[in-house]
């Protein structure tokens, strides 16, 4: 099977497709022959070697990729899937199997849910790790419905999912974007826009004079940030925080793995893209063999939706 991967750390160009050989199933697990991987910001950290501490131990050739769609080809003992479900899923890249990026892919049967009818596989593939990964931020900041949320880097694909979940959630939805982006967000239900840039948390303030209750901050600001929150909010941190937090403001650590196998919450992604309460957006896709095309694009800023490599 065909499968995206580097060898050594360094820019789009170490990227090669790969002949390896296909993996079998064990129990508890699932075999997708996959259709369609997405480009996320952590695959261009991966490959760079920003993220080499956590492949200690591990053999190149690696492969990255952290979501896929496709359709199940072979199962493991004890999992329920059978062959010809379309499906979609969240992967871990750092094991020896590698990430999502390959042909044929095996995951456990929890970080897989159901295609919703009428999604393609390219957009289906776009919502497993970004919408866990918002799901678990909004859990971690634990708002109650009528209170308010505020969404940095909103027209990202975290972002975009964190409004549209914020909403579903019964939230007031404030989101941080280029005034360009204003139309996509008040149609994803954002109840105002606040232009990025220095004066955000200010442009908040003025919104809410006491400040938001919660905040996901998909943009990475980090502390300059924290007073558009209010004395003992919350922040919902997407990559390690730096500096001190105030106010009594706890800061969220996310980390996606941890909802990896949280199948129940997958689900009702998916059952929310069904009712038309989320929406999966692909910029572009790309065939594997011009996967470090995809890489330089994301890479370069300013894609709306994602990058979609297809096998
Ligand atoms: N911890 C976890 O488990 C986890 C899981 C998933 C993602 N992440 C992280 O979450 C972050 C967002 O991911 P993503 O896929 O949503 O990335 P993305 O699609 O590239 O979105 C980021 C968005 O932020 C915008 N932006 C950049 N600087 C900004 C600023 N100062 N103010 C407001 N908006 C700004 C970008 O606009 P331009 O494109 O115009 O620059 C873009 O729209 C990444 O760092 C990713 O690694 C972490």
């Amino acid at each position: 099977m065909r499968a995206l991967t580097f060898s050594r750390f360094g820019g789009p160009e170490v990227l090669e497709v790969l002949e390896l050989p296909e993996r079998e199933p064990g129990p508890g697990q699932v075999r997708i022959r996959v259709a369609a991987a997405t480009v996320n910001p952590t695959d261009i950290g991966f490959r760079s070697g920003r993220q080499s501490a956590q492949l200690a131990g591990l053999e190149p050739p690696y492969i990255p990729g952290m979501d896929l769609a496709g359709v199940v080809d072979a199962v493991g003992p004890g999992s329920d899937w059978q062959p010809g479900d379309r499906v979609m899923a969240i992967v871990i890249p750092r094991r020896p199997e590698g990430g999502a990026m390959a042909e044929s892919v095996v995951v456990p049967a929890a970080s897989v849910a159901r295609v919703p009818e009428g999604t393609s596989l390219d957009a289906a593939a776009t919502l497993p790790m970004n919408g866990l990964t918002v799901r678990l931020a909004l859990d971690l900041l634990a708002l109650k419905p009528g209170e308010t949320l505020a969404v940095t880097g909103a027209a990202g694909a975290v972002g975009g999912y964190a409004v549209e979940l914020g909403v579903a959630d019964g939230l007031r939805v404030i989101a941080v974007a280029a005034p360009t982006d204003e139309p996509l967000l008040k149609k994803l239900g954002a109840e105002a826009v606040v232009a990025r840039g220095d004066s955000a948390a200010q442009g908040i303030r003025k919104l809410v004079p006491a400040g938001v209750d919660g905040l996901v901050d998909a943009a990475l600001i980090g502390a300059p940030i924290l007073p558009a929150i209010r004395d003992g909010g919350g922040l919902a941190a997407v990559r390690a925080f730096e500096g001190e937090t105030e106010r009594g403001i706890t800061i969220h650590q996310v980390r996606v793995a941890e909802y990896a196998q949280n199948q129940a919450a997958l689900d009702r992604l998916g059952q929310l893209v069904a009712q038309g309460k989320l929406t999966l957006r692909v910029a572009e896709t790309f065939p594997v063999e011009r996967a470090a095309d995809a890489h330089k694009r994301l890479e370069a800023g300013g894609v709306r939706g994602r990058l979609v490599i297809v096998f």
